[in-house]
């Protein structure tokens, strides 16, 4: 496996801790996040799978807001895809991720090759059972030990005081948040809200993949998890809302629906209603894409 093109790691120290700082070995992470550390810096650290949009920026700009310097990684992780999915051509853009970094005011870029987070011979995973297993854990069997397995190394290797998620991965959210608290690892996890297009379509790098008459459909996602946010709160029989927005999905033109469904906002489990909070999650396909998004139930 080959390193990302980006430029040669740039030490903090020699650029007087100004712009961005590029690493790509675990060693030198820890070392720069060593001298960040004595000279007294709130660490914040935002993962990403690169290729960067405003959504990632928005992340970038949450962490600047919690702490002081901050930390974004860039890893396509092999992990979390399965062996049908879209790792081999997930898009990749390191030399314009580095820029939009330096441009957002970040101050460190960590990124590692494939053989620097998973040597050779090397076998652990971490697995989150139960929230990891069902929605997105179902359609993507695991999805969410990739997921917790590179975001565990990530916080060991970063020990960041705050770690940044979108809220556009809900439930990649509720596992992270899970694992952290099982595994007592010392981190805040922060919730950064979902960046939309205008027309309502959550960012995401993989919108990229879609054709001109795709995209004008892809919208109607955010449009029917919201009318089912409205009808959740004001009808119980959510069975009937969520039957009811999968025909509505494929009647707008949508290939095939994996679920809709309204969700306790932390367990995952069925909504029970009332005072808990609620979430809408969806996930469907258009063509060969495959969108999700979540909203809460008012
Ligand atoms: O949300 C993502 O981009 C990825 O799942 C993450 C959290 C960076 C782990 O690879």
């Amino acid at each position: 496996m080959t390193a990302p093109e980006i430029p040669e790691a740039t030490p903090l120290g020699e650029r007087g801790r100004t712009g961005l700082g590029v690493v790509q070995a675990v060693a030198a992470l820890r070392q720069e996040i060593g001298h960040l550390r004595r000279e007294g810096h709130r660490i914040g650290l935002v993962p990403t799978m690169g290729a960067l949009h405003a959504g990632h920026i928005a992340l970038v700009r949450h962490a600047l807001e919690a702490a002081d310097r901050v930390c974004v990684s860039v890893f396509v992780n092999p992990t979390q895809f399965g062996p049908n999915e879209d790792f081999a051509v997930y898009p990749r853009d390191e030399a314009g991720d580095a820029a939009k970094l330096a441009g957002a005011g970040a101050h460190l870029l960590f990124a590692p090759s494939a053989d620097e987070m998973y040597p050779e011979g090397e076998v652990c995973r971490v697995t989150v059972p139960g929230l990891g297993d069902i929605l997105e854990g179902a359609f993507r069997p695991g999805f969410f030990t990739g997921v917790a397995t590179v975001v565990a190394k990530l916080l060991i290797q970063a020990s960041p005081d705050i770690a940044v998620f979108g809220e556009k991965d809900y439930q990649q959210l509720q596992v992270i948040r899970r694992m952290v608290r099982d595994l007592h690892i010392p981190v805040r996890i922060e919730a950064a809200p979902t960046i939309r297009e205008s027309d309502g379509l959550a960012l995401s790098s993989r919108n990229a993949y879609l054709t001109a008459d795709e995209r004008a459909i892809a919208p109607e996602l955010y449009a029917t998890l919201m009318e089912v946010a409205h009808r959740a709160r004001h009808d119980r029989a959510t069975a009937n809302v969520e039957r009811w927005a999968s025909d509505r999905l494929i009647e707008a033109g949508f290939t095939s629906v994996d679920y809709v469904t309204v969700r306790d906002a932390e367990t995952l489990e069925p909504w029970p209603g009332g005072t808990r909070p609620g979430r809408v999650l969806g996930a469907a396909w258009l063509g060969r894409t495959r969108l999700i998004d979540n909203v809460p139930v008012p």
